[in-house]
Order: structure tokens, then sequence, then C-alpha cells
């Protein structure tokens, strides 16, 4: 089939590459030239494990164009909408600017019959509007959206673990559904749920699946305030209530709280959206959810100060992260950067190293030193604050190896993702979040 895909960054990239992977002959349309000409050379613009393979393959069979003339898109069957909704200077909603924008310039170029699949994290009540303008070309708007988890796009875009439509009622939903049955075949094949619903509620699914995940994490955060004050152990106490099929280990992991361009705002564009619905207090807990979660990179902080004799300024302090997450370059509100700028605005000589979003985040916050080598961060350091836990520094950073370059012997793990015994068996001061 041949689709066009709107939008070509975290998302968008990957959906395109990922489509042509499993047949389709798939165009990637966005305005920013600069990524276009990268994807058109083969080159993966931003780090995501397996992306460089699909794109390579998907540009050498001829499948896989990028273009910035939105015009390629006439003759798809189905256009996927993948833009950004980024959270409004100066408020909580999202910004709708760039989806209007794609929505707009697609128009002219659609023809009866073709599918516009929104993917892209919109509030409740969005795709009926964008339907009404759709409407006039004789295509149909469904919702689709997108449930990958950077790290591991390509896997969870291929096979993911369900696929969401929300279409129209009546004769011209049902053929949209059927229309993304055949682009979603191999999946569909595999038996994975394909749920077929409204625009209202394929748009909720989304933002509900990220407000209970941000919740599950800030639940867990929540109990790691109540063991700091108890001497209890959050990591004990997440393993023993996870085993509770219920309510499962995953996303129980209590540290520096979530961040990214997902969970952050997408709960606070529920939370605005919920207030123009006159249900804002069905929400209200999601700004408890927000609260918790900023308070404990100031945590993280208070911990390196605490441990340093309260007193970090001129003392060399080492992040070991700086993306919001493994497996990502993404430094979007990321967690491990935000501590080691409050670091920095305490006086403390931060050095913040990463295996991939040194560069993100050197053009974020040039007012931050950066090192690509990890021991050439660590060296002479008073402290060693591990905030994004990449493979290097959990596995692979031994406490031996880390004492023989360090100055201080104090160690903050804002992921509770060390050995705690074997760092304080080397001699160091460990502190965990939420752990005694
Ligand atoms: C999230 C959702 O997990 C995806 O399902 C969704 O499709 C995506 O947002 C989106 O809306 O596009 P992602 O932002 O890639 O995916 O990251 P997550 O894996 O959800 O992690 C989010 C943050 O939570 C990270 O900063 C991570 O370190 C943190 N986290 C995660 C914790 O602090 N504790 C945990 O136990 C798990």
């Amino acid at each position: 089939m041949r689709l066009s895909v709107i939008g070509c960054g975290y998302l968008g990239a990957v959906h395109a590459a990922a489509m042509a992977s499993i047949g389709h002959e798939v165009v990637g349309i966005d305005v920013d030239a600069n990524k276009i000409a990268s994807l058109s050379r083969g080159e993966a613009p931003f780090f995501e494990p397996g992306l460089q393979e699909i794109l390579t393959e998907g540009i050498a069979s001829g499948r896989l164009s990028f273009t910035t003339d939105v015009a390629a898109a006439a003759g798809a069957t189905v256009h996927f909408v993948g833009v950004g909704t980024p959270q409004q200077a100066g408020g909580y909603a999202a910004d709708l600017t760039y989806v209007n924008a794609a929505i707009d310039s697609l128009l002219p170029h659609l023809a009866p019959g073709d599918v516009v699949a929104g993917k892209s994290t919109v509030p409740v009540g969005t795709a009926a509007d964008l339907a009404r303008r759709v409407s006039g070309t004789g295509a149909t708007l469904v919702w689709n959206p997108e449930f990958l988890r950077e790290g591991w796009a390509v896997q969870d875009t291929i096979d993911p673990d369900r696929l969401v439509v929300g279409v129209p009622a009546g004769a011209e939903g049902e053929h949209a559904a059927e229309t993304l049955r055949e682009v979603y075949h191999p999946a569909v094949a595999k038996g994975t749920p394909f749920i077929v619903t409204d625009y209202a509620t394929a748009e909720l699914v989304k933002v509900s699946a990220n407000a209970f995940l941000a919740t599950k994490i800030s639940f867990i955060n929540a109990m790691a305030e109540i063991a700091e004050v108890t001497g209890a152990d959050v990591t004990q106490l997440a393993d023993a209530i996870g085993h509770d099929a219920r309510i499962g280990r995953k996303f129980l992991g209590a540290g520096i709280g979530f961040g990214g361009g997902c969970l952050p705002k997408d709960i606070r564009a529920f939370s605005a959206r919920a207030e123009e619905l006159g249900r804002g207090e069905s929400v209200n807990f999601l700004r408890e959810v927000d609260a918790i979660n900023l308070r404990r990179r100031e945590r993280a902080v208070q911990l390196v100060v605490d441990a340093l004799d309260g007193a970090v300024f001129g003392k060399k302090v080492a992040v070991l992260g700086a993306a919001f997450k493994p497996h990502s370059d993404d430094v979007r509100d990321s967690p491990a950067l935000d501590v080691a700028v409050r670091l920095h605005g305490l006086g403390a000589h931060v050095v913040v190293t990463d295996p991939q979003a040194i560069d993100n985040a050197r053009r974020l916050h040039p007012q931050l030193a950066y090192e690509a080598d990890r021991d050439a961060a660590i060296r002479d350091a008073d402290a060693v604050i591990m905030v994004t836990e990449w493979d290097e520094y959990r596995r692979e950073l031994s406490p031996a190896h880390a004492s023989s370059l360090t100055h201080g012997r104090v160690v903050v793990d804002g992921r509770n993702g060390l050995d705690a015994a074997a760092w304080r068996d080397a001699g160091w001061s460990y502190y965990g979040m939420g752990r005694p």
C-alpha cells in the first residue's frame, strides 16, 4: 500500500521506516529540511535502536523516501499525521499548531476514499474538529494513537501490544478501519488486539494510558518519600507489592521520576482539557502526580548536598546520564539534566556524561560541562550521581574502578539501579532514593 507520514520526529520517522520494513511504499514528509536531508541520506537523525537498520534497508529497497514537499502525499491511500503536540508556552494545554498546519497542508492533496490517520497525542475532541475539515475532500479521518516507547520504538511499531483506531460511525468508518487492518497486516495476522472505537475513546485511551503510567511512577515515589522518614526500603516494597499480579512490578521504579517528551506534557494537557470540559476535579490527582514527580529531582539534589556536608559550591560532581531514560538521546524534560542544572545553580562544578545524549544536552544547557568519556567525567569527582540507568553505569562501572578515579567516595543513586552493598563494601557512602 502507498502511505504518507507527515512529521518525521521520534514518532514519524520510526513509523515511516517501520511501515516500509513490512512492505509498504512510504513517503515521509517534514518541514525541517535538515531532518529530511539526513533521512534521505539514510542517516537516522536521532538515536533509536534498530532505526538505522530499517532506514538503510527501506531506502535501498526503493520503498522509502523523504521530502519536504507535502504534494508527494498525493496518491497515498493512508496519510499518517505524527507531528508534535508540545506543551503551550505559558500554559498546561497542548499546542495544536503543528497538527492543524499538517492537516491544512494535506487537504489539497487528498482524494476521495483516502484515510487520514492521526497519531499525535491530542486533547479529546480534536479528531471530531479535524474530521469536519477533512470531510470536504471525501477522505476519512481516523484516530490511531501511538503507544511506542522510545528506546523500543521500532519493535513497538512493528509488533505493538494493541492497535486502537477511532473511526466515524457507519460504512465510511468501517471501511477506514478495514484499510488500517491491511496496513498493520503482520500484527493483525498474529492476533494483536485491534480495537475499533469512536474518536473520543481513541483519544482518551492514549492520554489515560500515559496518565496511568505517570501515576504508577509517582505512587512509588510517594512511597519513597514515606520510606525516607521511616527507614523502609522502597525497592523491597516495590518487589513485594509487585508480586501481586493485579499490581505488577513494572513502572514501580522509584527514583528521580519521569520525564521525556510525553508523560509530563500529556498529564498537564489532560488536566487542562478536563478543566475545559468542566471535569477538572476528575483528574485533580494528576497535579499531585506532577508535584511528587518534580519533588524527587529536588530530593536527589538534596542528597548530594547533604552527602557533601551541606555545601556543593566548588565541589566536582560527576552526573552519570543526561537522557530522560536509557537507550535514548532525548533530553526533553529530562529529570537527569534537571538535576545537573540544579547542582550547577548551587555552584557545584558539574560534569555531565552520557553515551548518546551529550549533543542534545549541550544545545539545551550550554552552561554545563560535558565529557563523553565516563572515566574522564568521574576523575577527581567529590561525588558521583547516577541519574540515567544506562548499563555503562549500572552494570559496567565497578565501585573499585570508580575508587581509582574519584577524589571522594560519595555515590547518589538517582535510579536505584546500583548494587548498594557492593558500593558500600568498596568504601563508598551510598545514597539511594527512598532507601536507608
Ligand atoms: C511513554 C509511554 O510509556 C509510551 O507507551 C507512550 O507511547 C509514549 O510515552 C508516548 O506518549 O509517546 P516514553 O516517553 O518513551 O514512553 O518513556 P517511558 O518508558 O514511559 O518512561 C518515561 C519516564 O518514566 C522516563 O523518564 C523513565 O525514566 C521514567 N520511569 C519509568 C521511572 O521513573 N520509573 C519507572 O519505573 C519507569
